[in-house]
């Protein structure tokens, strides 16, 4: 085998989603501890804490606590290589979450056994879903009170239209809580008091059979219970599947408690196992094989001021073919020119390190002074190819924002526009104006604070804000001249490129628009 194919095979790439708190950061830590990337546990995030934490960047990000940024990781364990791809728990980054997705081929979801599907869940599932990717599922906290595990797995497939295939079984749970059955293995890994710990421990394992060594681990009214339970799963839940996985039909489930050391090994080693190495991306007109030697990428996201210090602007790329080369000139097919990828980093664990090469699967973030969009291509010189652009979900808060100081004019329509490409907002004019005033559309508030915080920090300007009534979005099709629209509470707006936009502030407007103009024709935003 060549050392491409080797090292491109070895490559495991997911995202890890959840709703806030089930404990997507306390198992992402578990992962580094157990690749040996990390040396102690706490180290990836200190949350609203004094420990420092890996994917806050910005400033918002430390005073709230929260991750607003999607940050990359990267690992080694038993032989493979893997990418971590954190994404956003905030309600309001459906969008970031959706660009991090695109760039992952599977996905680790984590669920609060006590709560089980929660609203962040049910949204970044949705996005999984609709890229048919392989999802596993970690149900968390164990340890605690939990709700039935059937119910869990009920839950999931009646919600979410999938199958589950627990790979084990939970012997209780919180106090009373003594391990899982493996069913793969088919024998008992038991849960102590020596896991209440912070520290990689083993298990202890016990077979099913072993009626006495059970009943003295735990108990025989829990040993008489599990026999049942296990019969009951292997007779009525779905067949292991393996290319029901792979199509994100089945989903895999684990019962284990992050924060205890339990079950995370299991977990991993059983998700390298099943989940595919970099998988082929579509072009325009076909399909990418991650083998082929010719290397290509597309940006999926652009994070500005990941450095105060520097004031740094990266383009992160995910490698779709062949081997990445520090050292060679590539071509930005968007921006029709050769160009070397300045400082290509990759995140280990905590530090960001500069890398000389890199493979399909992983992960590079490379300097970008302005010049690349999401969704644009690399790839080698003299091959010409398009990655399927990455689609942009319709703003539903918009704001007008006006600036206060025309002697920063400049630095306002400059700011707007290069947060705009990164594709953080959506920005609007009114027919026949200038930047002066500019319609901001966004997926989610906070999105507006960040706008606000950068364009003080980086550009220097404040803006006065008012927010709009507006909810929904529709792009006028064809020829029609909104001056001749009958138009009531409704605003008309131009993108950059001249595309005229109505904005509505709910579905009744849109049919009473609609009901007056009988010529007028309307297409949902990014059609
Ligand atoms: P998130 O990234 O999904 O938001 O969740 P995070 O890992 O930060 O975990 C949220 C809280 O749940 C943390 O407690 C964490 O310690 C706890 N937790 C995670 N996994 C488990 C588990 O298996 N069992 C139990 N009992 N708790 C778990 P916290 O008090 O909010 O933070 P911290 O002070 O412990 O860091």
């Amino acid at each position: 085998m060549s050392d491409l194919r080797k090292e491109i095979e070895r490559r495991r790439t997911f995202a890890i989603i959840s709703h806030p708190d089930a404990g997507k950061t306390t198992l992402t830590e578990k992962f580094l501890l157990y690749g040996g990337a990390i040396q102690s546990a706490g180290s990836v995030k200190g949350k609203a804490s004094d420990k420092h934490a890996v994917s806050d960047w910005m400033e918002i990000e430390k005073k709230r606590g929260i991750s607003i940024t999607s940050s990359v990781m990267q690992f080694e364990y038993n032989g493979y290589c893997i990418n971590i791809l954190d994404t956003p728990g905030h309600q309001d980054f459906s969008e970031d979450t959706y660009r991090t997705l695109m760039a992952a081929d599977s996905a680790v979801m984590v669920i609060d056994a006590a709560k089980g599907i929660e609203p962040q869940t049910r949204k970044l599932f949705k996005v999984c879903a609709m890229r048919d990717i392989p999802i596993f599922t970690f149900i968390n906290k164990m340890d605690r009170e939990a709700r039935d595990p059937f119910d869990l797995l009920d839950e999931l497939e009646k919600e979410f239209g999938i199958g589950t295939y627990p790979m084990n079984w939970p012997i209780s749970c919180g106090v009373n809580f003594k391990g899982v059955f493996d069913r793969k293995e088919r024998r008992v890994i038991s849960y102590g008091d020596s896991h209440r710990g912070r520290d990689r421990l083993a298990s202890i394992d016990c077979d099913l059979t072993d009626t006495e060594k059970l009943d003295e681990l735990i108990g025989p009214y829990r040993r008489q219970e599990l026999v049942e339970q296990v019969e009951l799963i292997d007779g009525a839940s779905f067949d292991f599947d393996l290319e029901q996985i792979r199509h994100g039909k089945l989903s895999p489930v684990f019962f284990g408690s992050a924060l205890n050391n339990f079950g995370i090994e299991t977990f991993l080693e059983n998700f390298l196992e099943m989940a595919t190495s970099p998988l082929p991306r579509h072009t325009e007109e076909e399909e990418v094989d991650p083998f082929d030697e010719t290397f290509s990428a597309f940006v999926f996201k652009i994070q500005a001021n990941m450095n105060k210090a520097h004031r740094d602007r990266i383009a992160f790329m995910r490698i779709v073919s062949g081997r990445f080369d520090r050292n060679t000139e590539y071509f930005h097919v968007q921006g029709g020119k050769a160009l070397k990828l300045s400082q290509p980093q990759q995140m280990m664990a905590q530090e960001r390190e500069v890398i000389n090469e890199a493979y399909a699967g992983d992960i590079i973030g490379v300097f970008d002074p302005g010049i690349f969009s999401i969704g644009d291509t690399i790839c080698e010189k003299g091959h010409r190819v398009r990655f399927e652009g990455i689609p942009t979900f319709a703003p539903e808060v918009f704001t007008m924002v006006e600036q206060t100081d025309s002697m920063k004019r400049k630095q306002f329509a400059k700011g707007m526009n290069q947060i705009a490409q990164e594709g953080a907002i959506q920005i609007f004019i009114e027919p026949e104006s200038g930047m002066e005033r500019v319609y901001v559309g966004v997926v989610g508030v906070l999105q507006l604070e960040v706008l606000e915080s950068r364009m003080k920090s980086e550009y220097n300007v404040t803006y006065r804000a008012y927010a709009q009534p507006y909810t929904l979005i529709r792009r006028i099709v064809g020829d029609t001249d909104p001056k001749t629209l009958h138009l009531y509470d409704v605003k008309w707006v131009q993108d950059f490129r001249g595309q005229n936009f109505l904005l509505f502030s709910s579905e009744w407007h849109i049919r009473h628009t609609m009901e007056y103009n009988k010529d007028l024709v309307l297409a949902e935003f990014g059609e």
